[in-house]
């Protein structure tokens, strides 16, 4: 059986979902594991470790400053990892139509390239502190994907207008979106966890 091109951790579960989860930088495919039951107990765990290195940090794509994405590495790691799905939900007999990506900072902004350049990949997201990673050529056809976006009013690093700029251009390709603005940071708060669970138990 041939490798599959990403370092992860796949934990089966006991209903047809599958939270694909992916890490901040500096995290691992180990990190959102504890995230994942406590979204939902039942849903089967697949969370790939990032393949860049930046001073040791490990990400899903390159950035050339904080906030400043080096977009020919992004588009392509999306590639990647989209063709990574794809191989993972073979191998484990995933239903990628049951998949949800629960994505947290860099793993949020790798989620949403997804979304916009890979649409038949990805329909369901959890993005916490996402910012807008790049604006498309061409809007994709969202018209059955639903998007969860939190951003902390707070937070120093995404700024919180970010995730409004993202909802937007989700929205306007078609998808149904929910945005929350938390009393929070850069960190995830125990409210990102109980809206993000809210909104996923109607999905
Ligand atoms: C990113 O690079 O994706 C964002 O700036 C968030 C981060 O990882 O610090």
């Amino acid at each position: 059986m041939t490798a599959l091109p990403f370092t992860h951790q796949y934990l089966p579960g006991e209903s047809g979902r599958t939270l694909l989860l992916l890490h901040g930088t500096g995290g691992d495919e180990n990190d959102l594991l504890p995230l994942g039951r406590e979204l939902d107990q039942a849903s089967a765990l697949l969370s790939p470790r990032g393949q860049v290195l930046e001073n040791g940090h490990r990400r899903f794509f390159r950035r050339l400053a904080e906030g400043v994405f080096d977009l020919e590495d992004l588009r392509r790691r999306a590639q990647e990892l989209a063709d990574f799905i794809v191989a993972a939900s073979d191998r484990y007999g995933i239903a990628r139509e049951e998949m949800v990506a629960v994505g947290y900072s860099n793993g949020a902004n790798i989620a949403a390239t997804i979304l916009l350049l890979h649409p038949e990949i990805l329909r369901r997201a959890i993005l916490f502190r996402p910012i807008v990673p790049l604006i498309p050529e061409v809007l994709p056809d969202l018209a059955d994907a639903r998007v969860f976006l939190a951003g902390g009013k707070e937070d120093p690093i995404m700024n919180p207008g970010e995730t409004t700029r993202l909802a937007d251009l989700l929205q306007s390709a078609g998808a149904e979106v929910t945005t929350e603005l938390l009393d929070a940071g850069h960190g995830l708060t125990p409210t990102d966890l109980v809206l993000a669970k809210r909104w996923l138990a109607t999905r």
